[in-house]
């Protein structure tokens, strides 16, 4: 086979070389009758193929055939790199090709529903263009998601999803270096395991079931049966009422579950070294990318400490309460007041990601155990980027009858449960774990607004396709 050359590695050392690329044609520009200019796409990355007629070279009809390119079109370009004296407007790379072939391979259609140059624009890029006249169409987000194919194409969205494969590679191979193992559990179930609201129902021939709400039961289940430490990758099914900017009825699951020897800080302590060597690996080994998403969607880095700061929720209570806002100590935190606190935090603290543990026992869920110390609060946690809830986690309730009681006191029918609370009564170790949400830990990392920006085909109250 002949050599082929990445667009995002055509730089000005290779000057005089004949390269041969592939990509597609973003934007297709004649000058006359003998010269073209066609930017072409690869993974975000773009140079611009010049066309000039030249005897035996490059003829009148290839020119034509050039400047008659549909936008998007797939094509193979043979050509010298050469160096312009000025620099490209609307391409990444600083060389042009000079043409000597270009076949189109595939045919996209004329009037696509996306310009994928539009798509790529930041929101001052769009507002500049506009005071200065130019013909725009501001792509709006239903838009962009029922063409994902086409709006997965720009910079910042090839960004994105390489840095959530970035996010899910060091989740594994962090926990596989401490020790754990990767399971997967069922995704058809018979029951709820977060409670019974958000649910969806199916038929399971004949037979009344669900789709997992989390991999919580089988899990814990699995620590049961002795494997220590593990972890789950998969989808997790939530049937929202709530059409938010961070719920989704699909996401990605990222599970921990771990035998606890001394103390529930042994889970923390695996969250904190895991999400400081994440954000540390996510800032070395996705420059690129990072930057490609903030050209389109500005932001500031996280800021994180080396070790992750702890405040237990009554002390993040008492940093409310003297902020002058009304918070019952024995309830839950609502969005408004988990992100004010995420800003007394940072003003405090330094950092936009922190851990508050021993949860009221009251607001969380029934497998959640309590603190030996005081019955109204439990050896749980959440994990707050910017404000916003990624994780939560807690110690589990080992003791099968108590488990029970505490199923029954959360209104959980034990019989639809039974085999999980079974499984405590062959021997179980104390034991804790932690849910995280893929789509969540890019969207807030990335300080993106919405959490449709980071899952791929996006399932939420409204949208079931494409
Ligand atoms: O807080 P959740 O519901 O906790 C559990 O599922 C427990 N079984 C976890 C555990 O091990 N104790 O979900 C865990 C995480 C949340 O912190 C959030 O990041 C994400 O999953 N999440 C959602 N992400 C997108 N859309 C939704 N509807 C989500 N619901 C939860």
């Amino acid at each position: 086979g002949r050599k082929w050359t990445e667009i995002g590695n055509l730089w000005e050392e290779i000057k005089g070389e004949v390269v041969l690329i592939r990509g597609r044609a973003q934007t297709v520009r004649g000058v006359g009758k003998n010269i073209a200019f066609v930017v072409v796409r690869e993974r975000g990355f773009t140079v611009q193929c010049v066309l000039t007629v030249e005897a035996d070279k490059v003829s009148r009809q290839m020119v034509k055939f050039a400047t008659s390119l549909s936008k998007e079109s797939i094509v193979d370009v043979e050509g010298v790199i050469s160096v312009p004296n000025t620099p490209i407007k609307g391409a990444s790379q600083p060389v042009e090709v000079q043409v000597r072939k270009l076949y189109c391979v595939s045919k996209a259609l004329p009037n696509l529903p996306i310009n994928i140059e539009d798509a790529a624009r930041s929101e001052v890029e769009i507002e500049k263009a506009l005071q200065a006249g130019e013909q725009l169409v501001r792509v709006n987000q239903d838009t962009r998601l029922n063409y994902r194919v086409l709006d997965i194409r720009t910079p910042a969205n090839q960004g994105i999803f390489r840095v959530q494969c970035q996010v899910e590679n060091v989740f594994r191979q962090f926990l596989l270096s401490e020790g754990f193992v990767g399971i997967h559990t069922p995704k058809l179930m018979s029951g709820a395991s977060e409670g019974g609201a958000a649910v969806f129902k199916l038929d399971y021939k004949g037979q009344p079931a669900c789709l997992a709400q989390s991999p919580q039961l089988h899990k814990q289940m699995s620590i049961c049966g002795d494997f220590a430490r593990v972890f789950e990758v998969g989808p997790v099914f939530r049937a929202e009422d709530s059409y938010t900017h961070r719920h989704l009825c699909e996401f990605t699951g990222l599970d921990v579950e771990m035998e606890i020897k001394e103390h529930y800080f042994e889970v923390i302590d695996i969250v904190d070294r895991l999400f400081v060597k994440m954000f540390d690996t996510l800032n070395e080994t996705c420059k690129k990318e990072l930057e490609a998403i903030q050209r389109q969607y500005p932001f500031e880095p996280l800021k994180y400490l080396r070790q992750t700061l702890r405040l237990t929720f009554e002390e993040g209570v008492k940093m409310l309460q003297e902020a002058g806002i009304e918070i019952d100590p024995y309830g839950d935190l609502n969005t408004e007041a988990e992100r004010k606190l995420g800003q007394l935090v940072l003003d405090k603290y330094g950092t936009e990601f922190y851990i508050l543990h021993r949860y009221p026992l009251a607001v969380r869920p029934f497998y959640t155990m309590p603190c030996y110390d005081n019955e109204a609060y439990s050896n749980s946690f959440d994990v707050f980027i910017r404000g916003e809830e990624i994780i939560s986690g807690a110690q589990r309730v080992h003791e099968p009858d108590f488990l029970a009681v505490r199923a029954e006191a959360c209104g959980i029918d034990v019989k639809t449960i039974s085999t999980y609370v079974d499984a405590f009564r062959y021997g179980a170790p104390p034991h804790g774990g932690f849910g995280v949400g893929l789509e969540r830990v890019v969207m807030l990392f990335c300080g993106l607004n919405n959490i449709r920006k980071t899952s791929l085909y996006p399932r939420d109250p409204l949208r079931l396709t494409p």
